[in-house]
Order: structure tokens, then C-alpha cells, then sequence
């Protein structure tokens, strides 16, 4: 796909999300930006980790990203570092960041 094909649909794909999801979906603009200035030195952009000990989180399910980030923020699960992360998000920022990550495609092989 060409780069203002992929720039089209996204934006297409945005549009979308924001108007069919009302209550609590993730907007990926939104999510996409959070994770720039929150997330990505440690587990990507594209959610492929760049620190030894962070999570992958490419294509992780939406559910379990919402659930894990929230459970980080009340302390149900404890990591000195996500801690710290996750006590500055609201929960339109947990959908939306879930949303970005949730959305990226991954393919799997398996091992020979
Ligand atoms: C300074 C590095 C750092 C930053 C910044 C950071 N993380 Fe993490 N993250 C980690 C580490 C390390 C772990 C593994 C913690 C553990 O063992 O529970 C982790 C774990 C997670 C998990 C759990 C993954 C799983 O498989 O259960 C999620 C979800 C997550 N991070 C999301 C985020 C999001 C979203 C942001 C930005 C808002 C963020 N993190 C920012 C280092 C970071």
C-alpha cells in the first residue's frame, strides 16, 4: 500500500471507530499519541519491546491490555515501574492505549 493509501485509511479507520464506539472505545489517534509520550521507550511504537524485561504488546488482546493496565492502578498487580506508568492514565486513555496496541497486526510462526 502506498504511504497516502495507508495515511487514507487510517484515518478512515478512525473516523470510524470514534463514530460507531461511543462508550469507551479506544480511539487510535489518541492512543497512538499517549504511547509516544508514554510508552514507547520501553515497548515501541509498534509494541515490540526495546527493553530487556518490558512486555511485547503488539497485537496483545484489547481485554487484556485494559485489564493489566488497570490492575497495575489500583495495585492488584505490582511492578515498581508500570506502578508509577499506569497511576497517571484515566480510562479513556487505557482504551485508547489498548485500542493502539490491540489494532497492530502481528503473524506468528511456529517454531520448526
Ligand atoms: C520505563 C519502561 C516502561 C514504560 C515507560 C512503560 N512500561 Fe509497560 N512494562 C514495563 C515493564 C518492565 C513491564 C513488565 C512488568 C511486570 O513484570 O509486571 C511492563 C508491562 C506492561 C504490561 C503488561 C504486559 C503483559 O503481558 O502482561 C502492559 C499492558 C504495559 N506494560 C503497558 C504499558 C503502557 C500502555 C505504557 C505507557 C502508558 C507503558 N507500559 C510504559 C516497562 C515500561
Amino acid at each position: 500500500m502506498k504511504r497516502s493509501s495507508q495515511i487514507k485509511f487510517w484515518a478512515c479507520a478512525t473516523a470510524l471507530l470514534t463514530t460507531v464506539n461511543t462508550v469507551n472505545a479506544g480511539d487510535l489517534v489518541a492512543g497512538r499519541n499517549k504511547v509516544e509520550m508514554m510508552c514507547q521507550n520501553c515497548h515501541g511504537l509498534n509494541g515490540v519491546a526495546n527493553l530487556p524485561g518490558a512486555a511485547n504488546l503488539a497485537g496483545q488482546q484489547d481485554e487484556y491490555l485494559r485489564r493489566q493496565l488497570k490492575a497495575y492502578r489500583s495495585g492488584e498487580r505490582q511492578d515498581p515501574v508500570m506502578g508509577v506508568v499506569a497511576k497517571m492514565l484515566t480510562d479513556d486513555d487505557i482504551a485508547n492505549l489498548a485500542a493502539w496496541y490491540a489494532s497492530i497486526k502481528v503473524t506468528v510462526t511456529d517454531p520448526e
